[in-house]
């Protein structure tokens, strides 16, 4: 099935993790991919599975989301090559986790700067080329963590307060671009099994019992659901919670 087809999605922290599982399954889903990273060999890797497993070049952008300027130049390259974007996913953030000592500043300007602050700016300035597109969304990753009143458990306070933020992110846009085509909705994913689509472990999700981990699977399959039901609803807010008890058990 490819209900992707002609569509063209920009995916930040594409070069591994959920990021590449996301761009991978859209790829198969028939999206044209703009893959985002800060490592050109990591966008390589990435970009090399998706030629052999759909035939297509991606597009392979660095972009270090806690840098203005890198932040600039993405842009420019993207606005350069492409006339319109469907698909913005703001999935790259630092992850940082509790500790009993001091973050460093780089940890927390870092954790706090690419979730928020850079989400931000990309998702600002790939506006006018969502807005050239037919069926623009904007979908953000973001995390249990970000759930009102979810407890921190093994999260620092800067990523509790980044994911908070970019939930707010997604609940803001929803609201300025309510005149628009353009939906912003927000995934919100449990710890996660960090297996791709070219694993073995990515056919064998489907047999997971309750109480077992969720994985980056179960959030590709959100992203697309959403990303394809009619277009006068909004899934806004997602939560995904592997269930042993759920978030607050
Ligand atoms: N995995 C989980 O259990 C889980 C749970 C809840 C929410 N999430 C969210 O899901 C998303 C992906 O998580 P993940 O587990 O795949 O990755 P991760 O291990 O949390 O790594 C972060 C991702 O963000 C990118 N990133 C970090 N700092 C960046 C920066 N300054 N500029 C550009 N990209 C940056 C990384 O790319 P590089 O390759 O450039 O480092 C990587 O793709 C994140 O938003 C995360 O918070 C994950």
């Amino acid at each position: 099935m490819t209900p992707l087809n002609g569509t063209t999605a920009v995916i930040t922290g594409a070069g591994r993790g959920l990021g590449a599982a996301l761009a991978i399954t859209l790829a198969d889903a028939g999206a044209q991919v703009i893959l985002c990273a800060r490592s050109e060999q990591a966008l390589a890797q990435v970009a090399a599975i998706i030629a052999k497993r759909t035939g297509q070049t991606a597009g392979q952008v660095i972009v270090d989301l806690a840098d203005n300027t890198s932040i600039k130049q993405a842009v420019a390259n993207i606005t350069a090559k492409y006339q319109h974007i469907d698909l913005l996913i703001n999935n790259g953030a630092m992850w940082l986790e509790a500790s009993d000592a001091p973050h460093s500043e780089d940890e927390i300007f870092g954790t706090i700067n690419a979730a928020v602050t850079g989400s931000y700016l990309m998702t600002q300035s790939l506006l006018p080329l969502l807005k050239n597109s037919k069926r623009p969304d904007i979908v953000t990753i973001g995390s249990i963590s970000g759930l009102p009143n979810a407890p921190l458990h093994s999260v620092s306070v800067p990523f509790y307060a980044a994911k908070h933020a970019q939930a707010a992110l997604a609940s803001g846009l929803q609201q300025i671009l309510r005149d628009t085509p353009i939906r912003s909705l927000c995934v919100h994913p449990p710890y996660l099994d960090d297996v791709s689509p070219e694993d073995a472990a990515w056919e064998q999700v489907s047999e997971r019992q309750k109480g077992e981990q969720a994985t980056n699977r179960d959030i590709c399959e959100a992203v697309l659901f959403a990303i394809t039901r009619p277009r006068h609803i909004t899934l806004s807010s997602i939560v995904v919670d592997s269930d042993s008890g759920g978030l607050f058990g």
